[in-house]
């Protein structure tokens, strides 16, 4: 069965553009994003990474380490960085997996056979300091992903997890949030001592906590 929020991740040890890396000890106490794309020396992979790449300070920023997935050798790996660094601006500043007998891509479902038996599809996995799932998507190969938004949803995570809120249709960063439905007025009046705005009692708003 495909993995599921709330699951924890499992491990694994594999070949990487940084040498040889075994996943928990990569991810461990972190946030991180785990993703897939189809193949090497592809176009909209080519923009993927590099922009993926270009995000090094926003990840940092928020503590998320990243690693990419790809089904090919090593060497291949060594001449793509190349074209990516070439064509996009930035090199390649996460390991990238050499996956070329697709263990990691199949332990974590990145292999959609319907959609093919040999590429993997456009997969994010967005794991917590505990190891355990907090987001994934699945992209088709012919649609490059919104990093941005992979950003937006971290953002919102980490709000949830240190404050107790979440955020609402089409939030970005800065933008008022939501108090869970877990958090009691009582507790509410401790952790939001300024109060919030109760359009109903389950929809209380306050401003984005710092
Ligand atoms: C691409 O990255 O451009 C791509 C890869 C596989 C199928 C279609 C597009």
């Amino acid at each position: 069965m495909a993995l599921q929020i709330g699951d924890k991740v499992p491990d694994f040890e594999a070949d990487t553009s940084e040498g040889h890396i075994r996943f928990y000890d990569y991810i461990d106490g972190k946030w991180a994003i785990l993703f897939s794309h189809p193949k090497n020396f592809t176009p909209v992979c080519t923009t993927e990474l590099g922009y993926t790449a270009k995000l090094k300070d926003e990840f940092a920023k928020r503590g998320v380490v990243v690693m990419g997935l790809s089904v090919d050798q090593l060497t291949d790996h060594e001449t793509w960085a190349k074209d990516i660094e070439e064509t996009q601006g930035t090199a390649l500043n996460f390991p990238l997996i050499a996956d070329h007998d697709r263990k990691v891509a199949t332990l974590y479902g990145m292999i959609h056979p319907n959609a093919s038996d040999t590429m993997t599809v456009r997969s994010v996995f967005v794991i917590g300091p505990d190891k355990t799932l907090k987001m994934s998507l699945n992209y088709p190969a012919s649609t490059g992903r919104n990093f941005d938004e992979i950003l937006r949803v971290i953002d919102s995570l980490q709000l949830t997890a240190a404050h107790k809120v979440a955020t609402p249709v089409n939030w970005k960063h800065g933008e008022d949030v939501i108090i869970v439905p877990a958090v009691s007025d009582e507790e509410a009046k401790t952790k939001f001592p300024g109060g919030w705005k109760a359009l109903k009692p389950y929809l209380r708003i306050v401003p984005q906590p710092k």
